[in-house]
This record gives structure tokens, sequence and C-alpha cells, in this order.
């Protein structure tokens, strides 16, 4: 553990009660003059500590931004997601980080977050707006043992964690539609990307993209996406803390990692159908130059959304725009 994730960790939970630089400094092994310097940098990126003579020092509040030794402490331990833990000011798209380090031979688990993204991107080639400090852009590095048709489960447990994660901390109960995007009152605010690189018969790494739109304004979406797209402090008609839900978000999706490769994909996918929009529903599927049309039926082992054409054939999609028909 490095300096700033002790001392944040220590302060969150001193309370009001606080805690002294001696202390402090005795645990980490360093001196008071230390400790004040880790402190004075803290303050400079806008955490209010207030320091007393004998009582010591106060945690008083979080500026709004993504500090990745703050998210630790606070975090805590984890099985693999968020075990390592990286915050860059902007970049072009985190999946691009987090691919240089799966190449890099990087440990799975580790997250890259970005505060904006400059060339943010969504599935089917789409641009991902992702503006400064406004959501949660972020992207994870798994290593699965599996072959490469079992991927879509890592998306499926993916949207399952991200729904309950949200619902946890805003109260919002997400309506999925196959297999990422999250809706409220029939507008997305959070959709994911996975990207796989395999052989034939086995998988390399994957990165979990994850887009969610936290305090951003109607006014600041493009025009183009204003009509289809919401936040979540839209819905709840309040500004929300964006580490405080990417801490839960982040144990949301180590819990579902686990059971999804611990032979529990059963469980995750009945959570997530429970919240499913598309099943049951007439559907008109887009695959590259292929148009499906049928009712959602279910999803199969892997995560494949199973679908009952106008010919009765039963069809096994795993990618694609997907279009609920009327
Ligand atoms: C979609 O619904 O089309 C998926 C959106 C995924 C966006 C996230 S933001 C973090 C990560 N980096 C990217 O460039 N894309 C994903």
């Amino acid at each position: 553990m490095n300096a700033d994730i002790e001392i944040l960790a220590a302060l969150r939970a001193a309370g009001v009660g606080g805690v002294s630089g001696a202390e402090l400094a005795q645990r980490l092994h360093v001196t008071r003059a230390a400790i004040w310097a880790r402190i004075h940098d803290l303050r400079q990126l806008g955490y209010d500590i207030a320091a007393t003579p004998y009582a010591g020092y106060h945690f008083i509040s979080a500026p709004d931004l993504l500090h990745a030794d703050d998210l630790a402490a606070r975090l805590g331990p984890v099985r693999v997601i968020g075990r390592d833990l990286r915050v860059f000011r902007e970049t072009a798209s985190t999946s691009d980080i987090a691919e240089h380090l799966a190449r890099d031979g990087v440990a799975e688990g580790a997250v890259v977050f970005a505060e904006a993204q400059a060339r943010g991107r969504g599935r089917l080639g789409r641009p991902w707006h992702s503006p400064a400090g406004k959501g949660l852009w972020f992207s994870v590095l798994l290593r699965p043992d599996w072959h490469p048709t079992e991927a879509t489960r890592i998306t499926i447990a993916a949207a399952t964690a991200l729904a309950r994660a949200i619902q946890l901390r805003t109260g919002l109960a997400a309506a999925i539609k196959w297999p990422n995007d999250l809706l409220f009152r029939g507008r997305k605010a959070a959709g994911i990307l996975t990207e796989l690189s395999a052989e034939l018969d086995r998988v390399k790494y994957v990165i979990v993209g994850v887009g969610v739109d936290v305090n951003v304004t109607a006014a600041e979406f493009p025009p183009e996406f204003r009509r289809q797209a919401t936040s979540l402090s839209i819905e709840t008609v309040q500004r929300l803390d964006r580490s405080d839900l990417a801490i839960a978000i982040l144990r949301a999706l180590d819990h579902d990692y686990e059971r999804v490769t611990g032979g529990r994909f059963d469980e995750v996918a009945d959570e997530w159908a429970a919240q499913c929009t598309t099943l049951g529903q007439p559907v008109a599927i887009s695959v590259g130059k292929r148009h499906i049309r049928g009712r959602a039926e279910a999803l199969d082992a892997d995560g494949a959304l199973l679908v009952r054409t106008e010919h009765g054939l039963l069809e096994r999609v795993t990618g694609g725009d997907v279009r609920l028909e009327k």
C-alpha cells in the first residue's frame, strides 16, 4: 500500500475523532514532516483536510475527481477486479490503455479510469461522448481461461453488476437491453463495450469498457443523442458522487466475475433476465449485413441471445444492433 492510500484510509476511518500526525507517522514509518507534505499535496488536489494542534487531522470532504489512491483506500480488498487502479486526466480511450497493459503482461483485474476521453468508442464503431468529470469512463482487463464463444458471459455479468450497483447507490432500477445497454425511462445512461483478443480455442484477454453518464446534463449531450440519452443525475434530480458509484460498481463487477468464473453463470443470467426488456419481445437484429426478425426467447449458456425467427428457426445471436419491434 502506498502512503496516500494509508493516509486517506486512516483519515476516513478516524471520522470526527481525527488522527494525529504522530500516529500517522508511526503507522507509515515516516516523519511527521513527510505526513504533512502528503496532506499538503492532497489539499492541493482539492481534499478538505482540517488540522488542529491537539486532535490532528480530520477528513472533511473529497473533491469531485477520481483519485486512484483514494479509490483504492475506499474499495478495500477485492478478489480480482480493482486490485490495480489507474486514473488518467484525459486519454483517447481507456480501452486502448487497458489493451497496452494486456500486451505488456499486466495481470487481470487492472482498471483504467479517465476523467475525459477524446476518442471514446461505443459498440458497432459508434463514438462515445465522454466529457471531463461528468461520468465514469473505465476499462477492465480480464484474462478468463475460456473458449472465445464464452466471452459474451462477461458482457452479461458486467451489465448485471452495473445495474445492481446503480440501484444500490441511486435507487434507480435499470431496464437492460440486450446485451449491454442500461436504460432508464427508455433512455440510455450506460453501456458496455467488450473487446476480445483470442486464439482459435482460447481467450487471451478481454477488455470490458464501461461508460456511465453520471452527472451529464441534458444540454451536454451532443444534439444527435439528446432524445435517446439520459444520465443518472437527470433521473435522480441530484448530483451524484462519482467515486462512491465507481466503488460500488467495482465491487459488483468483482463479485459477478467470481460468479461466472466459478461456474455460476446461470445465477447471473437469471438476475440479468429479470431486468432485461428484450426477452419475450419481437425484435429486429442487424448483424453486419444480415437482418434477423423474430422473438427473443432466452439466453444460452454462453450468454448469446436465442431468437425464434419468423420461419420457426432458433438463431443464436452474439452481436449486432437490437431493435424492439412494436
Ligand atoms: C456502448 O454502449 O456502445 C458501449 C459504450 C462503452 C463506452 C466505454 S467508456 C470507457 C471505455 N472506453 C471506450 O472508448 N469505450 C468504453
